[in-house]
């Protein structure tokens, strides 16, 4: 028998999102299961029961009702021990568990001999779990939804204006921390045309601060901050006093900081200290996102608003919730990939494989049986970075006898077969083909050192740019189809086999030319707003 998919209406105060939407509705259903929604469940988010009943959902009135009747639960926040209390006895939860802060409900769970999928315990570094992340799909939505509510505390424009009235210079906002919420604070705040420093421990975020129009602000001081797994470890008190100066700093400066710093497993890094938020501007805004782990700013109070020295400090903890209907939409596509993967038959049958390494680390309670903390995943070895020294040489060396990847003998034998091809040309090529040799020459020889030199990553620029040398070919091309007409008028054709080149020739650097026209294009797309 298909089993049933039970969505309950969240229970923490303030949470409007709601783990399954209609449109997944109707995906579950297609999968083999039965879908059953406890009515009101979408209301904070704007899903309607009845959007629920079209897609194919059944509608119960109460929360005993749902969970007692469902063999799988969908959940956003980890549930209350009155909910597990109302759980089927062998049932499956999956939803934001977090089984390190939760010791109580983990027990609880495995009393009720349930199976729980924990969603933040996915191991985010499988290329293949992108889709199930839903820590990094709520993340972005904080950290664009943290820009607006600073935006909406601040009393200023964001983007630097001249009109009439006065000038008005853009806002400065500082980003502490650049993970998934912090980039996506960079480019919501860049995008409103303010000016967007950040920093962050992982020197190689720097890129993709870059990227996102922001500016990366380097601690003076060399530590590599990286603790494995693409998430930061604590810092030596030698770096944390370099980062309080620059920080220190970028305070007086900013108009707005938005804080995003986490280290897993740890109370978040205060790096905003009272004097920081007393030397900021009256009117400033800080957003500080790590309120739940501790707060990065030593005024937060966590779930509130505060002004302190004439700063508001907004300490919300439900910044995701606060776009109720994107992150729900977002969240519960992440759980339909899960499931996805949990069902490969379509049957609405679900198995839990523990030889799937995603599935494995989600699985924190497997019928009643704690399996968290999932063993760690062996990801296959990073290839070694080849030497230096065993680098073919740059191109500096082709064509000097210098390289290193051709020996000294093979260079004189190919020096040798060279000179003596140029001297049979120059005994018995007519005088005007020699010059025009010795050009054509000299032009492969420069083009070839040019091209050698240029990093593989800009050669699709270049490929652009050779539209250029394709509009002589097609001069040439041309003039060779359709030759001058000599002193009495006659035109001149050209024998079958010169015409046939000169058509093919045409045909060819047609296409690289609106070829690279079209890249040309398609780059310049990338870049325009
Ligand atoms: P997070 O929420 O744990 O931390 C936020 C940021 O704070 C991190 O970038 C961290 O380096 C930074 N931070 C910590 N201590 C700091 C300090 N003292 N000063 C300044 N910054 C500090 O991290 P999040 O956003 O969940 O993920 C972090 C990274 O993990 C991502 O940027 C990404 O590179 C990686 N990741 C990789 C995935 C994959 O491989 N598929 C999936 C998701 C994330």
């Amino acid at each position: 028998m298909a089993l049933r998919i039970g969505v309950p209406r969240e229970t923490a105060a303030g949470e409007k999102r709601v783990a399954t939407v209609p449109d997944v509705v109707e995906k579950l259903v297609k999968l083999g299961f039965s879908v059953a929604v406890e009515s009101g469940a979408g209301d904070a988010a704007n899903f309607a029961d009845d959007t629920y009943r079209a897609a194919g959902a059944q509608v119960v009135g109460s929360a005993a009702e749902l969970w007692g009747s469902s063999d799988i639960v969908f959940k956003v926040r980890p549930p209350s021990l009155a909910e597990v209390g109302l759980m089927r006895e062998g049932g499956t939860l999956i939803g934001f568990v977090w089984p390190a802060q939760n010791a109580e409900l983990m027990a609880a769970l495995q009393a009720r001999k349930a199976t729980v999928l924990a969603i933040d315990c996915l191991p985010r570094q499988l290329s293949r779990a992108q889709k199930m992340d839903a820590l990094t799909s709520m993340a972005g939505i904080s950290g664009y939804r943290a820009v607006i509510e600073a935006a909406n505390a601040f009393g200023r424009f964001f983007n630097g204006q001249v009109t009439a009235a006065g000038k008005v210079p853009p806002a400065k906002v500082f980003i502490a921390g650049a993970g998934v919420a912090g980039l996506a604070a960079i480019g919501t705040a860049a995008n409103l045309g303010a000016i967007v420093r950040a920093n962050d421990t992982r020197a190689e975020v720097a890129d993709q601060v870059k990227s996102l129009g922001g500016e990366f602000v380097k601690v003076d001081y060399e530590e590599e901050g990286s603790g494995g797994g693409g998430y930061a470890k604590v810092m030596s008190e030698g770096f944390q006093a370099a980062q309080r100066q620059m920080y220190a700093d970028q305070a007086r400066e900013a108009d707005i900081i938005i804080t995003t710093a986490l280290i897993p497993g740890k109370p978040a890094p205060k790096l905003i200290s009272a004097a920081m938020v007393q030397s900021m501007k009256p009117g400033s805004v800080i957003v500080d996102m790590a309120g739940e782990q501790g707060g990065n700013c030593e005024l937060t109070v966590p779930g509130e608003a505060v002004v302190r020295h004439g700063v508001t400090i907004i300490g919300y903890t439900d910044l995701a919730s606060r776009l109720a209907k994107q992150s729900s939409t977002l969240y519960s596509n992440n759980l339909l990939r899960l499931t996805e993967e949990l069902c490969k038959t379509k049957d609405g049958q679900i198995n839990v494989n523990f030889d799937d390494d995603a599935i494995r680390g989600l699985t924190v309670v497997k019928q009643g049986e704690l399996t968290w903390p999932a063993p760690p995943i062996q990801l296959p070895a990073a290839p070694p970075k080849p030497k230096p020294a065993a680098m073919p040489a740059p191109a500096k060396g082709h064509g000097h006898g210098a390289g290193e990847p051709m020996s000294g003998q093979t260079l004189a034998i190919v020096f040798g077969v060279g000179a003596l091809l140029f001297a049979l040309v120059g005994l018995y090529a007519p005088a005007s083909f020699l010059s025009h040799f010795t050009v054509f020459v000299l032009a492969c020889f420069v083009g070839y050192m040019v091209i050698w030199n240029v990093t593989p990553s800009l050669h699709t620029p270049l490929m652009s740019v050779t539209n250029a040398i394709s509009s002589i070919i097609a001069i040439g091309a041309l003039v060779q189809i359709a030759p001058p007409l000599d002193a009495a008028g006659a035109a001149n054709r050209p024998n079958a086999l010169i015409l046939g080149l000169a058509v093919l020739a045409l045909a060819l650097t047609a296409v690289n030319m609106f070829g690279g026209f079209a890249v040309t294009r398609r780059m310049l797309a990338m870049f325009r707003k």
